[in-house]
């Protein structure tokens, strides 16, 4: 009886003639253990030297036992969810972007459950290092249809149990992490401008987290394969040559679609893959360097928790302002790809 009063009251406070988003909170977590590249280099034959200047990375954040994605998304959702101050039972959606689940039927529920949200709806989504901005389009969607008021954004994953840590053209890019976005509809303004995305599975064997497919037996005669995932398995110089193509040219599609152009935007926000991508897509797009958001030198790429992690320490220590004009993109395994233009507010 509450739940539907609420929900309805809540609905009813929606005009659902032009109903547009509103940015209203950042949060982030990362876990305390830091491994530095000078530690890497006692496990696989690697430098700090080599690691900092292919990739800009100093370090990254490696989970304990404690910290799987369900404990870093829901961390996050709650300091995003203190920053937008609101009532948790208002909100209607929590939409985790994930592809390291600590439950593979899905993490969502158990934010939902720890952040006692009891009147919201939680699901997974999965789509790499792209998940986040597929999430965040996908919210604003259901935003802009006028189903939901308010929902929390997460993206967290926890690539280090996945990645060959003897393997180090991979193993020295990752760590774990995630952010989170309060959203919610207004009929006053619309600050999500417009968006982009795009997948090409014909290239996804560049980067993959496949299952493992080793063949048992039930009974004679009935065979099953056993779950469990083999690691992180990247072509680095296609993944590199793809992002570099790919992401200024669908920036620059949402440009023209949008009729903005890249003199409006105060800040690029791209996946924190790879420091020499930043600066190839910002010199492709004449985007100058200190408008190009960068945190991967202490991070490394957290698959999708980079771009939320990456605005909310920008938000927080006022970097990123009310009204700014946001361009941001994700990208990764699929392969897949987006962007979209926000102002932050
Ligand atoms: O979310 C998307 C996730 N994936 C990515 O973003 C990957 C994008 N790609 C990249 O960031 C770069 O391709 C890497 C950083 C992974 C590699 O950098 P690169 O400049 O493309 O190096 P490379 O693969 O061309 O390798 C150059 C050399 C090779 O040695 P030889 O064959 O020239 O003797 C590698 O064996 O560097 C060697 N190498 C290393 N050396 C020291 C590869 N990894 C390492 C390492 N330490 N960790």
């Amino acid at each position: 009886m509450t739940y539907i009063s609420n929900k309805k009251k809540l609905l009813e406070e929606i005009n659902f003639n032009q109903i547009g988003v509103s940015f209203k909170g950042s949060g982030s977590y990362v876990p305390d253990q830091i491994l530095t590249n000078q530690k890497i280099s006692q496990k696989v034959d690697t430098s700090d030297e080599w690691i900092k200047s292919r990739t800009g990375i100093s370090e990254r954040r490696i989970s304990n036992l404690g910290d799987n994605v369900t404990e870093m998304g829901y961390k996050a959702a709650l300091t995003a969810i203190e920053m937008a101050n609101w009532d948790i039972e208002t909100v209607d959606l929590i939409l985790l972007a994930t592809s390291t689940p600590h439950d593979l039927f899905g993490s969502a529920p158990s934010i939902q459950a720890k952040l006692g949200a009891n009147n919201a709806v939680a699901f997974d989504l999965t789509a790499a290092c792209s998940g986040f901005l597929f999430a965040l389009i996908t919210a604003s969607q259901f935003l802009k249809g006028g189903s939901f008021k308010r929902v929390i954004v997460i993206g967290a994953d926890q690539l280090s149990s996945f990645v060959d840590w003897n393997d180090r053209r991979s193993c020295i890019l990752f760590g774990d992490g995630a952010g989170a976005l309060a959203i919610e509809a207004t009929n006053e303004y619309d600050n999500f401008i417009g968006f982009d995305m795009s997948t090409d599975g014909k290239r996804g064997s560049f980067l993959n987290l496949p299952s493992k497919n080793n063949k048992e037996k039930i009974i004679d005669n009935i065979d099953f394969s056993s779950g469990g995932f083999s690691p992180i398995q990247m072509n680095g110089q296609e993944v590199y040559k793809f992002a570099v193509r790919e992401v200024p040219l669908i920036l620059d599609k949402l440009f023209r679609k949008t009729k903005y152009s890249s003199e409006d935007v105060n800040w690029l926000v791209l996946h924190q893959a790879n420091q020499r991508i930043l600066d190839s897509v910002g010199d492709k797009l004449k985007i100058p360097k200190e408008k190009i958001l960068s945190n991967l030198e202490k991070f490394g790429n957290t698959s999708a928790a980079t771009i939320p992690l990456m605005m909310d320490e920008a938000i927080r220590n006022n970097r990123i302002r009310q009204n700014d004009i946001i361009a941001t993109s994700g990208f990764g395994a699929g392969l897949s790809w987006g962007a979209a233009l926000i102002k932050w507010g």
